[in-house]
């Protein structure tokens, strides 16, 4: 996968993705993630990409020409699946647009600032808009790192356990059950004995039925959404 992040900070994009399983997936030529700073798309020779709105209203809008020149290049160089533009007035972000986003080859993110881009560019450019939740950040770079994050960790060869991607919560619809290590005993406090007793049809069986129940406790939101036949697929297999 190729993914090409158009920002006004590179420098501060490039910190998330050079630590941790992000840089392994990199290294290992799983994720390929390019930066193109928008300045170097400017138009003026001070390097701003914003103007004042139409209108008159507060605010400056990012300009559609230096982004519409920075998007074309890269289209003149390979095709894209989706041309994503993170802002708070867009779709959602959910684990099943991660789930989806993974199995592209080809991916831009636009990061907003200001009060936004020219309207035109949504228009004819992106073919998505996300929002990471309904609050305002200063920019979507925090945005694109976290839809990077959600997506590259599906990619295969990313998690060393390809079924730890699959039992997250939401992977289901339902939240993850609560997970222990050693030691068994800490001051007391021990690990629920059905994990230590071997069965895994039964272990199995105690995790569903207790991701049902934190995901009635702290999401039943999440419990409506599924209806019977999904509610069967997150059944464990051998019960
Ligand atoms: N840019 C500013 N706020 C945002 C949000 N909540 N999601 C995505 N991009 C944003």
């Amino acid at each position: 996968m190729r993914i090409d992040i158009l920002t006004l900070f590179p420098n501060m994009m490039s910190m998330f993705f050079d630590e941790s399983i992000l840089s392994r997936a990199q290294k290992k030529g799983i994720v390929d993630v390019h930066f193109h700073n928008l300045h170097d798309y400017s138009l003026s020779r001070y390097g701003s990409v914003d103007d004042y709105p139409y209108g008159g209203a507060a605010g400056m809008v990012m300009a559609v020409e230096p982004l519409a020149n920075c998007i074309e290049k890269l289209q003149s160089e390979r095709t894209y699946d989706d041309i994503i533009y993170t802002a708070p007035d867009g779709q959602q972000f959910s684990q099943p647009m991660a789930n989806e986003l993974s199995l592209k080859q080809n991916l831009i993110i636009l990061c907003g600032h200001y009060k936004g881009v020219d309207e035109r560019l949504r228009e004819h450019f992106i073919t998505r808009e996300i929002s990471i939740g309904d609050y305002v950040l200063t920019g979507g770079e925090l945005a694109a790192a976290v839809i990077c994050d959600a997506v590259i960790r599906l990619l295969p060869g990313v998690i060393g356990d390809e079924q730890s991607a699959l039992a997250d919560s939401f992977q289901d619809g339902l939240l993850a059950p609560p997970e222990y290590t050693r030691p068994a005993d800490f001051r007391g406090w021990r690990v629920p004995d059905i994990l230590l007793c071997g069965d895994h049809a039964k272990i199995e069986q105690w995790r569903y039925d207790q991701a049902m129940e934190r995901t009635r406790q702290r999401r039943p939101d999440l419990l409506d959404k599924l209806d019977n036949a999904e509610k069967k697929t997150a059944r464990p297999k051998n019960k």
